[in-house]
């Protein structure tokens, strides 16, 4: 159905000449179509349908709250235990929705990290090895030909954009951080099954970290900035500048460059219908200029190829298109 939208999309504005309809008039026309609202009510409840029918994976995943920590060893005491704490005060923002219209959040319920990480599997069933595949290459795109010793992952959720780069980097100390108690123990629970103890999970704020200054030689974030208001975005750079050691690198993977308006409609649509209203934010913020009034230099913002099919101009294999954004703190 999303094929058929851009297409629409695209006959608008080809079939007339360009001085009839700007492209920003076929989005105020698609928005009319029977199509375009079929699409959004579907968007908007098959989601809610996903995590909160009677089936859905939140009650799915609730039902089996006791057997699923004890499972993946929620009471173990060891090295991979997470640091967590029951009175961590967590940002209004982060409490004010469901987010993705998980309902409860993740942070209200110990089970909400199984229930995100089921999600975030069905999320793309049709492209899911390459989704899978998406982390491992944001990961190798950092990394380039450079050796990491300390590593940091601003909002880290069960683990999936971590566990790349501790394989990657055996040898690195890896930090882990996210608001999510629930899916840290579920991060842990994973780093715990592949032996590899060279990761730390903690909760804490990525705005704002328990990190001494200049305690890493990169800090990454993936899938996180669209989930923060504006000011909290402008907060983690800050942060990130104030953790990285001098000459050392920040990259994030996020929305960014939409490449035309139909992009935008969707975009901002999916915002507002499955509960992440911050989405637009780090769309429309002036990177260069605020990178660069924190102090970073080397500031690069490109398209990223989430997997080897996909193609840039079209962008046809998944609806957002991710961008990365990275910079260096000056030596
Ligand atoms: C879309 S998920 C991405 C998770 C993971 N990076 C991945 O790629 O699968 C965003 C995560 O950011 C976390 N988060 C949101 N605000 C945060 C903050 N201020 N500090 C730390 N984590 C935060 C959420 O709890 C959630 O786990």
């Amino acid at each position: 159905m999303y094929q058929e939208l851009r297409s629409q999309y695209e006959r608008r504005v080809d079939s007339r000449n360009a001085s009839s309809i700007e492209p920003r008039d076929a989005v105020a026309e698609i928005e009319q179509d029977v199509t375009y609202r079929f699409f959004a009510w579907l968007e908007r409840h098959l989601q809610r349908m996903k995590y909160s029918s009677r089936y859905g994976i939140v009650p799915y995943h609730a039902a089996q709250r006791d057997r699923l920590m004890q499972e993946a060893g929620f009471a173990l005491n060891d090295e991979y235990t997470p640091t967590v704490d029951d009175k961590f005060p967590l940002p209004k923002y982060y409490k004010s929705m469901d987010v993705h219209q998980h309902e409860g959040g993740l942070w209200s319920d110990m089970s909400a990290g199984f229930a995100y990480e089921y999600g975030a599997r069905t999320t793309t069933p049709l492209i899911s090895d390459s989704h899978e595949d998406l982390h491992n290459r944001f990961t190798a795109l950092v990394a380039g030909d450079r050796d990491f010793k300390q590593i940091l992952d601003l909002g880290c959720g069960f683990g999936k954009s971590t566990r790349p780069f501790v394989n990657l980097f055996p040898g690195a100390r890896v930090e882990a951080v996210d608001l999510s108690a629930p899916c840290l123990y579920v991060a842990s629970h994973f780093a715990r099954q592949g032996q590899t103890p060279n990761v730390h999970y903690s909760q804490q704020d990525a705005r704002e970290t328990r990190f001494d200054d200049e305690s890493f030689d990169l800090v990454t974030s993936t899938m996180l900035l669209h989930e923060l208001p504006v000011k909290s975005i402008l907060s983690l750079f800050e942060e990130s500048f104030r953790l990285l050691q001098p000459g050392g690198p920040m990259a994030h993977l996020d929305f960014h460059i939409l490449p035309d308006e139909f992009d935008r409609l969707m975009h901002y649509g999916h915002a507002r219908r499955n509960n992440e209203i911050f989405m637009p934010g780090i769309v429309e913020l002036d990177l260069p200029k605020t990178l660069t009034e924190i102090g970073f230099r080397d500031i690069s913002i490109e398209r990223f190829k989430e997997n080897e099919d996909m193609d840039l101009e079209t962008h046809d294999a998944w609806r957002f298109p991710w961008t990365t954004i990275s910079a260096s703190k000056p030596s």
